[in-house]
């Protein structure tokens, strides 16, 4: 019988992590850093990252220590309280066991759902979708995918180099990478590395980008120079990859300074990108504003407060928007980076569209960050 309780708990233990994390200066640092994340609860993972530069006490070995206790945690605080932590210290303590190999056995099981909202650290009603949605052996194999830091991904950007040109360029400066099967952009790193600080990025050849965004505008069918409209650019993730397919991509947003992000981007990569009010298009991209939901494997703290309704009115009215610049036989792409069901449920207005492909994608059967995309056409 699959144990939802303790599906998302470490296959192996590590007891020389569990050894340094009982040290009172780790301890101490890790509070420390908890206490940080929670002043800054929808941007812990930024600050946290902040916090680590400014913390000039810590070494580089106890910054990742640190960092793992600080991050199991989060991922993990729902069973740690359970299993008997009543303060930030025994938090610490649990995680430490946690790392040891205690299976916490003695606590009891409850409902599936209760116990699955406890093994991931998410509010009730988000583990109960997820729950009904995968069914209980892969709602287990998911929880096991987002509990872990992922591999860094990077796409090869085509404007100026190729995948195994890219490849060997990063070699040359001792990072190695795999390819990503089925993605002919994408290459995995094997390890951690200081991307941005490589001659191979100053010089453009890759952007940082999970596979799952390649694949989505991979999955658009993009003519050579046909123009796309990108609605929620941000700082240009989407936008650099469709230049990189041949589009000319026109890019809006309702943030400035990502825009300005957007420009510098797009200006190492070599990329033809307009910034422009927007303006009908053949194919319109929304990438709409989301819970982030995909993304618990790579930035933990999304759990906090998780919920599904908060950007749902403006999905639906940037589906909208979106739609009606789509010029008569032309596209239009919705995607979020959220795997819960309401947020992927929009469907631009009118009887003019028909959907001619949708997709999820899910951490434990991609191997990606989960990602929902669907293409509308437009009579
Ligand atoms: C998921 S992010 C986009 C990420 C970006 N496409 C990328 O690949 O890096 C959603 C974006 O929607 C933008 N946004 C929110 N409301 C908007 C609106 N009404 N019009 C245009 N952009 C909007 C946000 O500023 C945010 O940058």
């Amino acid at each position: 019988m699959t144990d939802l309780l303790r599906c998302a708990l470490p296959k192996e233990p590590n007891p020389q992590l569990a050894t340094a994390s009982r040290k009172p200066w780790i301890v101490e640092q890790a509070l420390l850093g908890l206490k940080e994340a929670r002043r800054m609860p929808s941007h812990a993972t930024p600050h946290l990252a902040r916090w680590f530069r400014k913390n000039r006490k810590l070494g580089s070995r106890d910054r990742k220590i640190v960092g793992e206790i600080i991050h199991g945690i989060i991922r993990h605080e729902a069973l740690l309280l359970r299993v008997g932590a009543r303060s930030p210290t025994e938090l610490v303590e649990r995680w430490a066991d946690m790392m040891d190999g205690d299976r916490f056995e003695s606590t009891a099981s409850s409902s599936a759902a209760e116990d699955y909202a406890t093994a991931l650290n998410v509010p009730g009603d988000v583990a109960r979708e997820w729950l009904n949605v995968l069914g209980v052996e892969e709602a287990a194999a998911y929880a096991q995918a987002i509990s872990h830091r992922p591999p860094m991904q990077i796409r090869a950007n085509l404007l100026r180099t190729d995948r195994e040109t890219l490849a060997s360029a990063l070699l040359a400066e001792n990072i190695e990478t795999v390819a990503v099967e089925g993605v002919d952009t994408a290459l995995t790193l094997k390890g951690r590395a200081n991307l941005l600080g490589t001659n191979a990025f100053k010089k453009g050849l890759f952007e940082v980008q999970d596979a799952s965004s390649q694949r989505f505008c991979n999955a658009i069918p993009i003519k050579p120079g046909q123009r796309v409209l990108d609605l929620c650019a941000g700082a240009g993730g989407k936008s650099l990859a469709l230049a990189a397919r041949g589009a000319r991509v026109s890019a809006y947003d309702i943030r400035d300074n990502a825009l300005q992000e957007l420009v510098e981007r797009a200006t190492r990569a070599k990329a033809a990108i307009a910034i422009d009010t927007p303006e009908p298009a053949p194919i319109v991209v929304v990438d709409a504003p989301c819970s982030g939901s995909g993304r618990l494997r790579r930035n933990p703290a999304l759990r906090w407060g998780l919920t599904d309704a908060t950007h749902l009115e403006a999905q639906r009215e940037l589906i909208d928007a979106g739609a009606s610049l789509v010029q008569p036989g032309g596209l239009l792409a919705y995607a979020t980076c959220s795997i819960l069901m309401r947020e992927n449920q929009h469907a631009p207005s009118g009887n003019e569209w028909t959907r001619i492909e949708e997709q999820t994608l899910w951490p434990h059967r991609d191997e990606t960050d989960g990602f929902f995309w669907a293409l509308w056409r437009r009579d």
